[in-house]
């Protein structure tokens, strides 16, 4: 059993639907961890996984993720959580009028750790797009102006197993699982 430290349930119910069939269980404990202001997330999982190590036992998964947009300089990328809250999807979508170049993809890192082992970094990524405007009411967060590529519809339009079929956090779901069954196997 890992212990997934997310206040986010949409980020619970994607990884343990896409680890469950793999036979790996996680719990979830909603707790809130301090994310240090850095340029990479691999930073910010490794800062965080410091001060979670000392409050769980044993292994806990932490997962951070973000929304590069190659028009706006990678932007909210590691700044995701600050700008979802703040201009939401509403305000990248004002950002991006007028702009021809609508790239964008996202990222997830997770961090297995244990007190007293030495982390494990997994990632994930997906490219895509970014819409013209919202669409959809699945998903969360920038989930409804994200097309992924190969894709007409939104993340926001999608199924929960239709997102878990592409998404950058099931990519790292998937290296995660491949990892434990090497060691598990
Ligand atoms: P964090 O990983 O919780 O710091 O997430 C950063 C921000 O990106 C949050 O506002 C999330 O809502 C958003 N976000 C993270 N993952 C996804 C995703 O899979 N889809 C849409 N938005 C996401």
């Amino acid at each position: 059993m890992i212990t997934f430290v997310t206040t986010n349930p949409g980020k619970f119910r994607e990884v343990s639907a896409k680890l469950a069939p793999l036979g790996v269980r996680l719990r979830r404990r909603d707790r809130a961890y301090p994310e240090v202001q850095a340029e990479r997330l691999e930073d910010v999982v490794r800062y965080a996984a410091g001060v979670v190590a000392g409050q769980v036992r044993g292994e806990f998964l932490i997962d951070d993720s973000g929304l590069f947009v190659d028009a706006l300089g990678g932007f909210p990328g590691v700044y995701s959580s600050y700008a979802y809250r703040t201009i939401g999807p509403e305000g990248v979508l004002t950002l991006m009028r007028g702009r021809t170049d609508r790239a964008a993809r996202f990222e997830t890192v997770f961090l297995l750790g244990a007190r007293g082992h030495p982390p494990r970094v997994f990632r994930g990524a997906c490219q895509g797009t970014i819409a013209r405007r919202p669409q959809g009411r699945g998903g969360f967060g920038f989930d409804p102006i994200f097309v992924p590529r190969g894709h007409r519809r939104t993340f926001g339009e999608m199924s929960l197993s239709e997102k878990n079929a592409i998404s950058h956090r099931a990519r790292a779901a998937e290296a995660l699982a491949r990892h434990l069954g090497g060691r598990r196997g």
